[in-house]
């Protein structure tokens, strides 16, 4: 039996492309290697996101390479967001890599490995959706679902568009029939993915648009499906109707999501996101407003092209003002083919540091205030298995997305109530707790 060895890299996106990827190499009988010495084939599902990404990767592809020189019959896969955005220069530059292919093109790497090719091929065409292959879960009891590809947004910053294409929705009837398949095969939490998950439908025919507001409705009459979450929302498609579905849908998440990227309006213009500040602080006070306690989460990007100490300083505030129950924070960095790569006036790499110093520092404490306030609550905690540092410890996490540690006899995949006693910045501690009718 042959078999593979597969590294991913990148955003959940990737990590569900690579379950389909192990579902479709275990149809094709592969099995999975413990390790890259042990693989016929070694694949690489990479992201393009940042520099530090690329960099990321190709130290690890430089071991496939003496791999390779090694034993020649090894076969080397490379796939994903890179891939795309170098096509078949990869050829040029890593002449070992037997097999390149583009987010929109798994399904080709079946045919490769069937066609006993012996010439390397690439595969960067942008074809219909991909959502039928077959998938192999990390866990039992917790699934995506991919409910669009691709991206319309054109953030001046982001690779994302040129590597995932045009956006396309797949439609309710199917999304539907998987939900209901996955809590069929024991499925509890489905996190709903895409690049822009709010402009869900519009290029679905015209009696089929029900919105992302009516998607999250019909998912949530599923029946098993306890927990509803969805990553990412864009700020300028976060209507109305889909507050009111996530506070009326019982089994949508008290968590949002919503990037911010700056808190400058000027900066937000120049990375055409489309909202300015004010707009973006009027959205936070109606989600709150609806959804009491609802925990937020934001991306922020620093150093964006003629940032300056006033911006930045923007940015400061609205984070403050908002406070985050976390927030993912990078440095700016310039992606080929963006149109902000080539504007005047980069920010010089040290003042992007002390920036981002400053904004870490803030975004943690307004975590470890947010998470002390949970400390004497009650929270519904799915249990994921044990914890990483402490074995005899549960891990999981809160509908507020906060992991969460305690001891109990409580299998994976079943839902506890925890008394939560401890905070941290980072993690909840706690103990089961004890209900008024046990
Ligand atoms: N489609 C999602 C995710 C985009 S990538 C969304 O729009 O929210 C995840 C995050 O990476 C972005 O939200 C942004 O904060 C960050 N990012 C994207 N391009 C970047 C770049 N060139 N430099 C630094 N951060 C970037
Ligand atoms: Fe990139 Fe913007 Fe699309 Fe997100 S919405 S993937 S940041 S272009
Ligand atoms: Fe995701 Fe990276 Fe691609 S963040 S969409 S894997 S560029």
């Amino acid at each position: 039996m042959k078999r593979y060895h597969l590294t991913t890299f990148g955003c959940q996106m990737n990590e569900h492309d690579s379950e389909r990827m192990k579902g479709m190499l275990g149809s094709l009988g592969y099995s999975e290697a413990p390790s890259r010495e042990d693989a016929d084939l070694i694949l690489f599902n990479t992201c393009s996101i940042r520099e530090a990404a690329d960099n990321r990767f190709i130290a690890h592809l430089g071991e496939a390479k003496r791999l390779k020189s090694e034993s020649p019959d090894t076969v080397v896969g490379v796939g994903g967001c890179w891939a795309q955005s170098v096509k078949d220069e990869v050829f040029e530059r890593f002449p070992f890599v037997d097999v390149a292919f583009g987010p929109g093109q798994i399904h080709k790497l079946a045919e490769f490995l069937a066609s006993d090719s012996i010439t390397a091929q690439g595969f960067f065409e942008f074809e219909d959706f991909a959502g039928h292959l077959p998938t192999e879960r990390d866990r039992p009891f917790q699934a995506w679902l991919q409910i669009s590809q691709g991206c319309n947004s054109k953030c001046s910053y982001c690779i994302v568009p040129s590597v995932r294409g045009r956006e396309q929705s797949r439609s309710l009837a199917d999304l539907v029939g998987e939900a209901r398949r996955l809590a069929a095969d024991g499925v509890r939490e489905l996190t709903l993915l895409g690049q822009n998950v709010n402009s869900w439908g519009r290029d679905l025919p015209a009696g089929e648009r029900v919105g992302f507001g009516g998607l999250l409705r019909h998912l949530d009459d599923v029946d098993g499906i306890a927990r509803i979450r969805f990553t990412s929302p864009h700020p300028k498609d976060m209507r109305d109707d889909v507050i009111a579905a996530m506070a009326e849908c019982q089994s949508v998440c008290e968590h949002l999501h919503l990037p911010l990227q700056s808190g400058s309006t000027r900066v937000l213009k120049a990375m055409r996101r489309t909202y300015s500040a004010e707009r973006y602080l009027g959205l936070v006070e109606r989600i709150r407003a609806a959804i009491p306690g609802i925990a937020l989460t934001t991306d922020v990007i620093v150093g964006f092209p003629g940032e300056t100490e006033a911006d930045f300083e923007q940015t400061m505030e609205v984070v403050d003002a908002v406070s985050y129950d976390h927030a993912f924070t990078f440095v700016y960095s310039p992606r080929r083919g963006t149109e902000a790569a080539v504007m005047a006036e980069q920010v010089p790499e040290d003042v992007k540091r002390e920036r981002i110093t400053r904004l870490v520092d803030l975004v943690q404490r307004h975590a470890a205030a947010h998470n002390a306030t949970l400390v004497g609550t009650v929270q519904e905690v799915l249990v994921e298995g044990p914890s990483r540092t402490d074995p005899s410890m549960l891990r999981g996490r809160t509908r507020g997305n906060k992991t969460t540690l305690f001891r109990a006899d409580v299998a994976e995949g079943e839902l506890a109530l925890v008394e939560i006693l401890r905070s941290t910045s980072q993690t909840l501690g706690g103990r089961p707790a004890v209900t008024a009718a046990a």
